[in-house]
């Protein structure tokens, strides 16, 4: 690893945190967030130690999907504030270090944008081939459609023109046409504007369906995003894509651009977070080990991005019948905290009962997964969700500044959570003083996660511990070695750590006090704590720990 490298490819270790401008911080007093309450907050977010902020869509809407329904590419909210907020958020963000990437949401538009409203007019509309028509659609696959709690087909009829037009989401959501090459051209106007105003990049919504459900069908659907890809690094070198792909990993590795790494710069790992999951609610490491063992490795420069939870349901579409249930049984018993016969609609705290000790052990292990973890605003302070509010909105609550909310200086417009999550227990003005906190607890894993680059540029390998709860693995670069091991139990666990090349070495206890020297034979045995987590560096016995870690960055 070169000197300036791993800052020239800054995601690859990055720390990225998604926020929501809407419920973040009420600058104006009206009950909503906005980009003058943001700004005000943006000390904070350096504070935590994060690198990266992803903004969720904060564009014009009708807001029937919480923002994901846009009717104009190039402006801000209202409710938000101006593009002159904007901007000055921007540069607030830019000289805390902070880099800010938002959502590119392009697989479609609100049906109020004024291109639907057009395109719909009439069938000889300029702008008719935008979207997606068809006189006789083929019969719906009921695995088609996304959100089978509003919707039971992916076409609905447009009276005025007499055609079906295309929504692979909601209905008010129509999905434009990328094979029609002015619409490829606009979506690449829309990444230069925001990226001139100094985006380093994009979460792109929905992208499976972005390049396939298109008429006629993309001969080279990739071909798409590795012009966009070059789109962007010609006006802005080290600019990403973050891409929510959620496919077998057989599938994904097209999306990173297969060897080449020329397409999305960092997928997220559906399939890792399902799996993380279930092993959680076994107390046993061996789903989550098979995932890490199959995930392939990203071409040069790519990422993974890792995640426990996100601002949608939590999915559990890749695993079993049986599986799903297990975890419904865990952590989502009764029927209103599940949703679409797939997921959960609760926030990882109150899924893991509010136990400090196992909340912490989940992050723990977040953070030390071979990848770039993304944080959920909150997951710092350990927020949880109110299930009052519609489905997935559950999760999208007010952020918790203090006792009394701090959010807004009104009544926010969105419920809060209630009782033992409710503001008065769980807010950052308090965990700010309580050394023992989660949020003290984040930012000593940001900061070592930070201070340890093997853990996402390295070589990863999982371990054999002989001890079925409990997680271990290794990641290995440039001479550099850090070990982790995580117990998923809530009971004292015994595991073995085979360390090949690491005989005589000594390994230092990043998170507590401790060290441990590894026999010649380089098996060590280390005795985990119930839900205990170990992060440790091996460095030489000549050699002082702070040293052995790989030096350039
Ligand atoms: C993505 C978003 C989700 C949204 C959907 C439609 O899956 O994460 O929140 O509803 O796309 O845009």
């Amino acid at each position: 690893m070169r000197l300036t490298y791993t800052s020239d490819v800054w995601w690859k270790n990055a720390v990225v945190y998604c926020l929501d401008v809407e419920t973040f911080k009420d600058g104006n007093d009206d009950g909503v967030g906005d980009f003058r309450g943001l700004t005000q907050q943006i000390d904070y977010l350096a504070g935590l130690g994060v690198t990266c902020l992803w903004l969720m869509p904060f564009f014009p809407t009708p807001n029937k999907d919480d923002g994901y329904d846009i009717t104009d590419f190039y402006s801000v909210d209202p409710r938000l504030g101006t593009l002159g907020d904007f901007v000055e958020f921007m540069r607030t963000a830019h000289d805390r270090g902070l880099r800010v990437i938002a959502d590119l949401v392009v697989n479609h538009t609100s049906d109020k944008h004024p291109w639907f409203k057009e395109a719909r007019s009439s069938k000889d509309s300029p702008l008719r081939d935008w979207y997606v028509w068809s006189d006789t659609p083929e019969p719906d696959n009921p695995d088609q459609v996304v959100f089978p709690d509003k919707e039971d087909s992916i076409w609905e009829y447009d009276k005025g023109s007499g055609q079906y037009y295309l929504h692979s989401f909601y209905r008010h959501q129509p999905d434009l046409n990328v094979a029609n090459p002015a619409v490829r051209d606009e979506i690449a106007r829309v990444l230069g504007f925001w990226m001139e105003l100094g985006l380093s990049g994009f979460r792109v919504d929905a992208v499976p369906f972005l390049i396939e459900n298109v008429d006629p069908k993309l001969a080279e659907p990739h071909e798409f995003l590795a012009d966009l890809r070059a789109f962007m690094t010609r006006r802005m070198g080290g600019s990403i894509l973050l891409g929510e792909v959620n496919v077998a990993y057989k599938d994904l590795v097209a999306y990173f651009g297969d060897g080449l790494g020329d397409q999305i710069t960092m997928c997220f790992d559906f399939i890792g977070m399902q799996k993380a999951w279930l092993s959680l609610a076994r107390c046993d490491a061996g789903a989550l080990a098979e995932a890490l063992r199959e995930r392939p490795k990203p071409p040069k420069d790519s990422q993974w991005a890792v995640f426990l939870r996100n601002h949608d349901e939590l999915t559990l579409d890749k695993l079993t019948e049986d599986e799903r249930q297990e975890i419904f049984q865990a952590f989502g018993p009764s029927e209103d905290m599940q949703i679409f016969g797939r997921g959960l609609r609760r926030r990882l705290p109150t899924m893991l009962g509010g136990d400090l000790r196992r909340i912490k052990m989940a992050y723990s292990l977040l953070f030390s997964l071979p990848g770039t973890p993304v944080i959920f605003y909150g997951e710092e302070i350990g927020l949880g969700e109110n299930l009052k509010a519609e489905g997935r909105m559950a999760v999208r609550v007010p952020m918790q500044w203090s006792r009394d909310g701090g959010f807004s200086r009104v009544k926010p417009a969105r419920a809060v959570p209630e009782g033992a999550f409710g503001p008065e227990r769980v807010n950052v003005a308090d965990q700010k003083r309580d050394t023992d906190s989660l949020l003290r607890w984040f930012q000593l894993l940001i900061e070592r996660y930070r201070e340890c680059p093997e853990l996402a540029w390295g070589e990863s390998t999982v371990l054999d511990t002989g001890e079925p709860a409990v997680f271990a693995h290794r990641c290995d670069a440039d001479g550099a070695t850090v070990v982790v091991a995580h117990n998923l139990s809530d009971t004292a666990r015994e595991a073995e750590l085979r360390l090949d090349g690491l005989g005589g070495y000594r390994l230092t206890d990043l998170l507590v006090d401790g060290t441990t020297e590894v026999p010649d034979g380089g098996v060590v045995r280390i005795t985990m704590e119930p839900h205990g987590c170990r992060w440790l560096r091996a460095s030489h016995p000549d050699v002082a720990p702070e040293d052995a870690s790989v030096k350039a960055r």
